[in-house]
């Protein structure tokens, strides 16, 4: 046939894109028409694709599945477009993107199956190596996961036996403090020791409270003074003084509890002790606030108030330097009846 009698065999020939035809009326569909691109691609002659189904194409790699969509879709006279490995005939492969659809004569009936290839090798190694490197990538960031929890584990554990041992020789320096102070015959030294020991008690409950926490880094104050009033209280042995706590949660870094508990430990103790000499009753209030960056924490009671020229003793030393530490403001004032501290602290936020 020339090519004015027939344009559209000329144009399927010389086309670009490789296509076949195949006979839907024939059993197995042969292939009629093979144009000059889809030899190119497969590296067959003419004569040995003609006659033939194309799955001469498949080889042990192409991915059966894709080839049942196709044998389903081709037993119901459908179109599809698959992409699947295919081998040439020198046996290398390339990835081919493939539409088929049937082609129907005027009374309906499908004749022709038509086909056209195209290779994507490019594209679908692209593809696939992108989804290996993320594989890669992924079991990567597992090892690494695994390496951290691990890591995790072994710093956890390290924590427990340095709390420990610091729990430990916190204790043997109480016993110490505590077998003193008994064998002490002076008084005003036996009241020392005493005080030294509820210092370090006081020392010995912030760490008990920072490593029963979840969190190692921040420490509730308001957790703390629950435990150390009721300590306190219970040693003090005074039921006609009521302790009112109104603790709002505050959390502050790791490094400001000890000298915060410390300074909460002296003011508590003063109130305790010289607010209510033996008989008259009254009651203390403990306050914690957070205030922007500033945490607050107030302790006043009704009682006596401070004598006025009575030297100020040891504990106000404690607290005075603990605030300067702790860059705090301390405001003392006489509320008549009794005595009230506000100490104010900047709360920095651990990085
Ligand atoms: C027109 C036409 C073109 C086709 N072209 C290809 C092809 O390029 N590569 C391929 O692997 N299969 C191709 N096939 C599909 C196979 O010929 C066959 O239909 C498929 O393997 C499913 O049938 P089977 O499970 O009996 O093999 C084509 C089918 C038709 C009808
Ligand atoms: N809340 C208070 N109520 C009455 N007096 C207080 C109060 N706090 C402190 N004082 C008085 O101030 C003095 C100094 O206190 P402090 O420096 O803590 O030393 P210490 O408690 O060892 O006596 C106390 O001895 C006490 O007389
Ligand atoms: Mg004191």
């Amino acid at each position: 046939m020339d090519e004015v009698r027939d344009p559209f065999g000329t144009v399927m020939r010389g086309a670009r894109m490789p296509v076949v035809i195949a006979d839907a009326k024939v059993i197995d569909q042969p292939i009629i028409f093979a144009n000059d691109a889809f030899l190119a691609l497969t590296g067959y002659r003419r004569d040995e694709v003609i006659g033939r189904n194309c799955r001469f194409l498949q080889g042990p790699l192409t991915d059966p599945e894709q080839v049942a969509r196709l044998r389903q879709a081709i037993g119901a006279g459908e179109e599809i477009s698959v992409e699947l490995l295919n081998y040439r005939k020198d046996g290398s492969t390339f990835w081919n993107r493939l539409y088929v659809s049937p082609v129907a004569d005027e009374a309906g009936g499908i004749i022709y199956f038509f086909g056209s290839q195209s290779d994507v090798s490019d594209k679908k190694t692209a593809e696939l190596s992108l989804i290996r490197s993320s594989e890669g990538l992924r079991t990567d960031i597992d090892t690494r996961t695994r390496e951290l929890e691990r890591a995790l584990e072994q710093k956890t554990t390290l924590l427990h036996e340095v709390d420990h041992r610091v729990k430990n020789n916190l204790q043997l320096i109480s016993s110490l403090l505590l077998l003193q102070s008994r064998r002490t015959e002076d008084e005003r030294t036996r009241l020392a020791l005493r005080s030294m020991l509820e210092r370090v008690s006081a020392v010995a409950t912030v760490h008990r409270r920072l490593f029963q926490s979840d969190d190692l880094e921040r420490f509730d104050v308001a957790e703390f003074l629950r435990d150390l009033t009721s300590d306190l209280a219970a040693s003090a042995g005074r039921d006609d003084i009521r302790i009112r706590l109104d603790l709002e949660h505050v959390a502050v870094p790791a490094a400001q509890a000890a000298p915060l508990a410390l300074v909460a430990n002296e003011l508590i103790c003063n109130a305790l002790k010289h607010a209510f000499p033996a008989g008259r009753e009254g009651r203390i209030d403990v306050t914690t606030r957070q205030v922007e960056d500033r945490f607050l924490m107030t302790i006043a009671d009704d009682g006596v108030g401070r004598a006025t020229g009575r030297p100020a003793g040891f504990g106000t030393t404690i607290v005075q330097l603990l605030s300067q530490q702790l860059r705090g403001r301390l405001e003392i004032t006489d509320t008549q009846p009794g005595v009230k501290v506000v100490v104010t602290v900047p709360v920095s936020t651990p990085a």
